[in-house]
């Protein structure tokens, strides 16, 4: 009984590390695709090219929104309203409003203060 028990317990932890793995994995490339668009849509501002604002702010909206519905999924308010300021923000920039990049950089640091510990998710 004593031994089944362990190994329910072993199983048991190693598929949570699993899960854990998995959704770190998935959510990096998310954090990646926003972080890349990010340089390129802010140059594309400063160089006024319009169609690389565009193409780059979409990017960003997009892989916010699936940050936000990440957070949405783990009750963390907090980040998810981060998420979804720095996706409103980049759908502005998008349509052609710059001053709503203005709005972006503070979303990165406030969320990453409640959200990071070094460069991984706070335990
Ligand atoms: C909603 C919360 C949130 C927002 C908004 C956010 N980040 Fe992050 N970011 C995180 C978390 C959490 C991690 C750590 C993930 C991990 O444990 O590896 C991270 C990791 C990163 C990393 C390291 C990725 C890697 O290679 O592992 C970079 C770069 C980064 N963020 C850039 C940005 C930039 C740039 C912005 C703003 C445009 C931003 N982040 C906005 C939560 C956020």
């Amino acid at each position: 009984m004593r031994r089944i028990s362990i190994f329910v317990s072993v199983v048991l932890f190693c598929s949570v590390g699993l899960i854990a793995q998995d959704e770190l994995a998935s959510y990096q490339g998310m954090m990646k695709a926003a972080a890349g668009a990010n340089g390129p849509m802010r140059k594309a501002v400063a160089d006024k090219d319009a169609a690389a604002v565009k193409a780059n702010a979409e990017k960003m909206a997009s892989a916010m929104d699936d940050i936000a519905k990440f957070w949405a999924g783990k009750h963390n308010a907090d980040a998810q309203k981060f998420a979804e300021t720095a996706r409103d923000a980049a759908k502005a920039v998008a349509g052609g409003d710059d001053s709503a990049l203005a709005k972006i950089g503070p979303t990165c640091q406030g969320c990453h203060a409640i959200t990071r510990a070094g460069n991984d998710f706070k335990k």
